[in-house]
């Protein structure tokens, strides 16, 4: 099958990275004759040094007519300390998010045994976690109306969600405990906050649709701190877009490697898929940065896609590397393999097995 793939690396590590991917996906498209068309736009802070917007509308129409979007990273150290920046590369993914209406982004937070000693947390505690954040990505605090007083003494973010907005979220997360140990947990702080409380009232709606399924409710802090203190409590995790920022987090430094976790955004257009990890600036250009996050994130991208056997032979590819060790500096014991040197490797075992 043909299908067509917008190509978005971004800032930092972000086009190293994405074109391990892209050699992930070129093996896999030559194994079982498919051809993936890459069509490549700018974004982030790259794309306001070229263009001066963050998320160019040519890159919208990139996106809207593809299959799937293949995301680096996006920031860069310029502006993090600069408060008063008129446009920042970080808008430019929250414009993408609002403009194909994604809004769920799914992060499954899965361990490797390889590399279980690598956790900040005991081996007991973390050996054989594996759960999934489920992060409302285009309400609350990131996009309600926010602003300055005219002395500027004074500023605001307001935090809006409506009923629609926690359904669609709410069936989406159910939607995944069904396929995965049917344990849900809906995170909020309804003990302090009138959109929290409306998220509970509307999950308790919904609990009766989904009667197979342990539904419970956990307030933000306590979740942050069962999180750490027992993640294999959890299966599915779903909450707002903040909380779930922070959380998903979190929950990704338990498996040891930030450098392995990928992510998926879906919703109304295209859905994009990206590694959880940022831009990682120091090492752009080096050749060093971990591709497997982004190689596993194009292994949901063919999920997406249907093609699950292809997508299984992607993380079959990952499995071998770990266990054999090509892996980057980030999680290396001996050698410490090239970030291209990885993608070569896998590529060449995905076109041997
Ligand atoms: C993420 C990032 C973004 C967010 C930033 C870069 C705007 O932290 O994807 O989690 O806060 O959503
Ligand atoms: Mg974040």
């Amino acid at each position: 099958m043909v299908f067509k793939i917008a190509k978005l690396p971004g800032d930092g590590i972000g086009p190293e990275i994405v074109d391990q991917a892209v050699k992930v996906m070129d093996a896999i498209a030559a194994k079982y004759q498919h051809q993936f068309n890459y069509e490549f736009g700018l974004v982030g802070a790259t794309a306001i040094d070229k263009v001066g917007n963050p998320y160019p509308k040519e890159t919208h129409e990139i996106c809207m007519n593809s299959d799937a979007v293949l995301f680096g990273a996006i920031g860069d150290p310029k502006y993090d300390n600069d408060p008063k920046a008129k446009v920042r590369p970080e808008q430019g993914l929250l414009a993408m998010r609002k403009a194909l209406g994604l809004y769920a982004n799914i992060r499954p937070v899965t361990t490797f045994a390889s590399l279980l000693d690598k956790s900040p947390l005991r081996k007991d505690i973390v050996e054989g976690a594996d759960l999934v954040v489920v992060r409302e990505l285009t309400g609350g605090i990131y996009f309600g109306e926010k602003g300055r007083s005219e002395d500027q003494k004074k500023a605001f973010d307001t935090c809006t969600y409506t009923t629609e907005e926690i359904e669609r979220i709410i069936k989406l997360a159910y939607e995944y405990a069904a396929k995965r140990n049917k344990r849900l947990t809906i995170v909020d702080k309804a003990n302090v906050l009138a959109t929290s409380r409306l998220w509970r009232e509307t999950a308790q709606k919904m609990e009766a649709d989904y009667k197979d399924i342990t539904t419970d409710y956990m307030f933000v802090d306590n979740a942050a701190m069962q999180l750490i203190q027992w993640p294999k409590k959890f299966d599915v995790m779903v909450t707002e877009n903040m909380f779930g920022d922070i959380l998903s987090d979190e929950a990704s430094v338990i498996t040891g490697s930030l450098g392995l976790l990928p992510s998926a955004s879906v919703g109304i257009h295209t859905s994009v898929f990206e590694p959880i990890h940022g831009s990682y600036p120091q090492a752009a250009g080096k050749n060093i940065a971990n591709p497997v996050a982004t190689v596993l994130s194009a292994a949901m991208l063919l999920e997406s896609l249907n093609l699950m056997d292809e997508a299984k032979k992607v993380r079959d590819a990952v499995d071998a590397s770990l266990a054999a060790g090509v892996v980057t500096e980030d999680i290396s014991k001996e050698k410490a393999y090239k970030t291209s040197e990885v993608g070569d490797w896998l590529a060449d075992w995905i076109k041997k097995n």
